[in-house]
């Protein structure tokens, strides 16, 4: 699958495992891209449609279904996507809307295809079925030890309660880790950025490659 840019809106998703500081940095891009003048539209996954956040809600909070199996996780996450790219995501970009995506396929090729050992061809298939022929132009990745973004993610939990998938234990997230950068050696749609830097640092970074690699008519302003 190639990226596939559309007339009108252009689509970045952001990625990285918790702790990242991806929800940070998501809300400095889209407020730089509002004060430039832009319609923005922020999504997140799984979640942003009604057929989506009742999936997400199954997914990550429902105590009963703890014993969902990776097969049933990856179909979920799939039928979320599927139904966001449809309802919400690509009438936005026809709308010529930015849309920002917190999540999106890559998440699948690595927390279901290399985390949890899914088919990789399977897995692969299940996305692009998912997604139709629509791609980010442009993916973040924020990189950051598993061990510091597992602390991260703990010290700044609202509810104190680890939802089904940060339960899972350090190695599964190393594999995560490890699994972006390997994506992103073979996908240039994926920049990766080192999260151990400072907020401001890593903005400044961000709108940098959302500048050079979608060449906005006007740059965002810091
Ligand atoms: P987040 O909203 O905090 O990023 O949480 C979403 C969780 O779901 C996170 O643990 C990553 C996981 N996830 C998958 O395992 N596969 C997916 O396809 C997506 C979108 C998320």
């Amino acid at each position: 699958m190639q990226p596939r840019p559309m007339q009108g809106g252009k689509f970045i998703s952001f990625e990285g495992s918790e702790g990242c500081g991806k929800s940070t940095q998501i809300r400095r891009l889209v407020g730089s891209l509002e004060s430039a003048g832009h319609d923005v539209l922020l999504t997140r996954e799984p979640g942003g449609t009604v057929v989506g956040e009742k999936v997400r809600d199954l997914l990550q909070h429902t105590p009963e279904a703890s014993n969902m199996t990776d097969e049933s996780e990856l179909l979920l996450f799939a039928a979320s996507r599927a139904q966001l790219v449809r309802e919400v995501i690509r009438p936005a970009l026809e709308r010529g809307t930015w849309v920002i995506a917190d999540r999106f396929l890559d998440s699948t090729t690595v927390y279901q295809g290399i985390a949890r050992g899914l088919d990789r061809e399977k897995v692969e298939a299940i996305n692009r079925f998912a997604v139709g022929d629509l791609l980010p132009e442009l993916t973040i990745l924020l990189d950051l030890d598993a061990g510091v973004g597992h602390g991260r993610a703990v010290a700044t939990r609202v509810d104190n309660e680890p939802d089904r998938i940060e339960d899972q234990p350090l190695t599964f997230f190393e594999k995560v880790r490890q699994g972006y950068l390997d994506l992103a050696a073979s996908e240039s749609r994926i920049v990766v950025i080192d999260a151990r830097g400072g907020i401001e640092e890593i903005a400044e970074e961000i709108q940098k490659i959302v500048i050079e690699r979608l060449n906005p008519e006007r740059a965002p302003e810091a």
